[in-house]
């Protein structure tokens, strides 16, 4: 276990993926974390990350010095190593201006940079520097501006480096990590999916006990994953639930079903709640009055099928290591108020249960794979909790729910055959509120318009539409207009986000 010691910096989440890919598994914790709670986790290497603030500024994160006397083999980053450096008796000045981007880098002799040349191309961004070192540290690298661009105590194993060895600028940052960890901390990298699932089934078999659980599931791909590493550790004292809002894809309940009762055995409540989400809708147009009141029957479904299960003790929720992150620094101001079906109210009385809370998505996948969940499944796109809710603009009907249920499932069909699927990052379609005139036989037609929006992302925050072939395009809009009753005409959105988002309301 290497424990990484999060000071703010904005590389952080990276840093734990670097340390991932060499299958040594990190777990990420704040910097105030007490030394016995560091003794009891046991390291076999830390790391202090990177972080926005000056030592010398009030109230700037420090963690407790003792964590340096454990014997444990530190790399300090940035901001860590000069942290390590203030509390080891060295001094930190401030230069004039920032030292940013790529740097040319002379390393020396150490065991850090065993294997990799005297000179390196290193990413720089920082404004303090390492003045004087603290004793018994020697100069690792320099740089033009910066005297100690990386330091050394190799006898009580403290290394630091002012440059970002995590960030893919730094030409030979990975070897420097590996050797990190591999030659310093003597791990051995043996951390894997299997391993991973063996450990989480143990952990939650005696946090849990003979004591029951309960989980809110949607078939996502988390809350799916999570439930079934669950499962695997207590059975049947887990219980799911599935609320069916009815404003989900064409055959989705009956899958999640299909999986999660047949292929599992899983103890699953399904609630075919429609008629009740529907009536609550009616009449109601704006979006954000939409998405509140599908989260607020989303809990209150939830809380009745809960009751009546008796007393329980847990509560799994697939809370991801990105969730965790974004939940933590989010100041952004609302555009949407992306309320995740699955957000539960607080004052249920409930122990969590978040096996899944220190996973990257693409190491969950994994997870979810070696569980044996169908591959569908694991490489579903995201799904906003309200579902089709907000891709029905204006009012909710089942008729125009219907229309997006049927468009959408030949829009996906056809993504697929065209072997798009994987690499568009969200496609769906979504039902403007208008109707236009159009030519059908000799008739006069005046119906929907379906609107196709596809998106490639990395993580929602921007996107960009998808160059979709024009022959799938064409495709996709003749099947919609022939086989889906009421449209008579399909649009493609070729708007970016921003300014536009990805989904319409
Ligand atoms: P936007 O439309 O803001 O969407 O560009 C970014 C990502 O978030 C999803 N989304 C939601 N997810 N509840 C959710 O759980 C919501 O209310 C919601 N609204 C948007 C959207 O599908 C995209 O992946």
């Amino acid at each position: 276990l290497v424990l990484i010691l999060d000071f703010g910096g904005q590389y952080n989440q990276l840093i734990a993926r670097r340390v991932r890919e060499h299958n040594v598994y990190c777990e990420v914790v704040p910097y105030d974390i007490s030394v016995e709670e560091v003794k009891r986790k046991n390291p076999q290497g830390i790391i202090f990350t990177g972080g926005p603030a000056s030592v010398y500024e009030e109230g700037s994160p420090k963690c407790d010095p003792e964590i340096l006397k454990l014997g444990v083999p530190v790399l300090g980053i940035c901001y860590g190593m000069q942290l390590m450096a203030h509390l080891l008796g060295g001094k930190v000045g401030r230069a004039d201006k920032r030292e940013y981007g790529k740097t040319l880098v002379s390393l020396r002799e150490s065991r850090l940079f065993k294997g990799i040349s005297h000179e390196d191309i290193c990413w720089m961004s920082h404004t303090c520097f390492v003045d004087v070192l603290p004793p018994g540290f020697k100069v690792a690298a320099d740089t033009d501006s910066c005297p100690v661009a990386a330091m050394f105590d190799e006898d009580r194993k403290l290394y630091g480096v002012q440059f970002h060895p995590e960030v893919e600028h730094t030409q030979h940052g990975k070897e420097m990590l590996k050797n990190f960890l591999f030659d310093i901390c003597k791990l051995r990298g043996t951390w894997t999916t299997g391993s991973f699932i063996d450990e989480a089934v143990a952990h939650i078999k005696e946090k849990v006990g003979n004591k029951k659980a309960i989980c809110a599931l949607s078939g996502g791909v988390d809350s799916s994953v999570a439930a079934v590493l669950v499962h695997k550790a207590i059975g049947n004292n887990l219980t799911c639930i599935f609320v069916d809002h009815g404003l989900l894809r064409k055959d989705e309940g009956d899958q999640v079903e299909q999986v999660f009762k047949e292929k599992f055995d899983m103890n699953l409540i399904r609630v075919n709640a429609q008629s009740r989400f529907l009536g609550k809708l009616a009449g109601v147009t704006e979006p954000e009055r939409k998405r509140k009141i599908i989260g607020e029957e989303f809990i209150r479904v939830f809380e009745e099928e809960a009751k009546k299960l008796g007393k329980i003790d847990f509560l799994v929720q697939g809370t991801i290591y990105p969730d965790v992150i974004e939940s933590g620094t989010k100041t952004a101001a609302v555009i949407k108020s992306h309320h995740n079906v699955g957000g539960l109210p607080e004052d249920m009385e409930f122990e969590l249960i978040e096996p899944l809370r220190q996973l990257f998505k693409d190491e969950v996948r994994l997870v979810g794979l070696e569980l044996g969940i169908p591959e569908d499944l694991i490489w579903r796109q995201p799904f906003p909790g309200p579902g089709l809710g907000i891709r029905v603009l204006g009012e909710v009907t089942e008729e125009k729910l219907h229309i997006v249920r049927e468009s959408d499932a030949i829009l996906r069909e056809e993504i697929k055959n065209a072997n798009l699927h994987r690499s568009i990052w969200q496609y769906f379609t979504c039902l403007p509120d208008i109707r236009s005139v159009g030519v059908m036989g000799d008739e006069r037609t005046y119906s929907h318009t379906v609107a196709i929006r596809a998106v490639t992302s990395n993580d929602a925050m921007t996107a960009d539409w998808a160059r979709i072939p024009y022959e799938v395009l064409e495709r996709i809009s003749s099947r919609i207009v022939n086989e889906v009753e009421h449209v008579n005409r399909v649009v493609y959105d070729i708007t970016s986000k921003p300014p536009a988002t990805i989904e319409w309301e």
